[in-house]
């Protein structure tokens, strides 16, 4: 034989070898959806009648030059192929089964659904629909609470209304902004100059502030307000809500801002104290309260004021929640201070938007757990990414 006619041999084994493993390939697809039927029906991969009257049906039509044997030896490893294929799919539904088995089908959403969610920009880090979804699947509430990441504010209120939104929250930056968008305000809220909450009537919608309310119970933990000296870093609009809940139980606020005129025309509004944060050491007070949001995560090592200043103070408390023990209460705690985290006032705040939403009681406990872990879970992370 030349080499050339070899070649030409081995081309058409070559050309048969595609077309065997064109068919093989071919009835591989068949044999995975004789498993997905096998699995629907609850039927065993291994059928030996099944393979016997395969080998028995190619014995019958096979013209050599193999034998029946040789033939039954190329198809028992072609059949044993197909048996894993099948197992693979019947073990995938399987897992699918044991996960389904585990999911909670007491509540899923439905066309009664009440939806309620957070307007900001950005809402990617928001702990808030983990916070109220927790509190409606604990109160068996059919309701849902959703992120909406928002550029045109008056745009995404009046889809709200046409959608039958129940209540949301706001957040950075439109809680100034929102104002002038409302049919009503309650008067907290328009003395704080600041909306967080927002319950949908029927035919309006009614804005009110729960963080004061968040922030005067966060502080309460650490002493009475009443009677007391607050020093309050910062004038924006949390400083505004912390400003407000101090003052309107009684205590004394004292504004320090970076900025001087910002800083003092809170301080005016509300009948305190303004001095600039360079100053910061020449005052004291019971309690010293962070609403900058210095010494958020990724800026950890980071704190608003000198060290040295904290053993001025009884207390310290946090604004900012993540990290959940920030520089400054890793510091005043050191120094002798008892602090509390943002964390405190975040959840308050939450507990009262959920009693406006829905006339209940939240599961305060739950929901600060929930938050808490998931925050102390993507520290964990942030340290191993690091
Ligand atoms: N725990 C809660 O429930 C809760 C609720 C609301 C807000 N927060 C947190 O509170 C923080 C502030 O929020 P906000 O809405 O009040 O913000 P904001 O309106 O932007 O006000 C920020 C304030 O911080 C000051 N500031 C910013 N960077 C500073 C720096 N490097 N050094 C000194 N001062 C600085 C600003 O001073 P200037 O006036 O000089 O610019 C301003 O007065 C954020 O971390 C937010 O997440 C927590």
């Amino acid at each position: 034989m030349t080499k050339n006619s070899l070649d030409q041999l081995r081309d058409k084994i070559e050309s048969l070898d595609l077309e065997l493993l064109r068919l093989l390939n071919e009835r591989a697809s068949v044999s995975l959806q004789i498993g997905r039927v096998k699995a629907k029906d609850g039927l065993d991969v291994h059928d030996p009648w099944r393979e016997q009257a395969i080998f028995d049906y190619l014995a019958k039509h096979n013209k050599g030059p193999l034998k029946a044997g040789e033939i039954q030896e190329i198809f028992q490893g072609i059949v044993s192929i197909s048996k894993r294929l099948q197992s693979a799919v019947s073990s995938n539904r399987s897992d699918l089964q044991a996960k389904s088995d585990d999911v909670d089908t007491s509540f899923a959403v439905g066309g009664k659904t009440a939806l309620y969610g957070i307007l900001g920009n950005p809402v990617g880090h928001s702990m808030s629909p983990l916070m109220h979804n927790t509190a409606f699947r604990l109160l068996g509430l059919d309701a849902i609470y959703l992120p909406f990441e928002v550029d045109d504010l008056s745009v995404a209120l009046t889809g709200m209304k046409a959608l039958n939104v129940k209540g949301a929250s706001v957040t950075h930056p439109f809680k100034t902004q929102i104002i002038g968008l409302l049919d009503e305000i309650d008067d907290t809220a328009e003395r704080i100059g600041a909306v967080n909450t927002l319950v949908f009537g029927k035919n309006n919608v009614r804005g009110a502030n729960t963080d004061w309310i968040g922030a005067a119970r966060c502080l309460e933990t650490l002493l009475l307000i009443q009677g007391h000296r607050f020093v309050v870093i910062g004038a924006g609009g949390a400083a505004r809500a912390v400003v407000f809940g101090i003052t309107s139980k009684g205590g004394t606020a004292i504004v320090v801002n970076r900025s001087y005129e910002k800083g003092r025309a809170l301080a005016e509004e509300f009948d305190c104290a303004f001095v600039p944060l360079s100053e910061i050491k020449s005052i004291g007070g019971d309690c010293l309260v962070n609403t900058t949001p210095v010494g958020m995560y990724p800026k950890t090592d980071e704190m608003p004021v000198p060290r040295e200043v904290l053993g001025a103070y009884k207390a310290v408390a946090d604004a900012v929640y993540n990290p959940l023990k920030t520089l400054l209460l890793k510091e005043a705690e050191a120094a002798g201070c008892t602090v509390a985290s943002g964390l405190e006032m975040f959840v308050h705040q939450g507990v009262e938007q959920f009693r406006a939403w829905t006339g209940k009681e939240a599961p305060i406990d739950e929901m600060r757990e929930v938050v808490c872990k998931r925050l102390l879970n993507e520290a964990h992370q942030a340290d191993q990414e690091y």
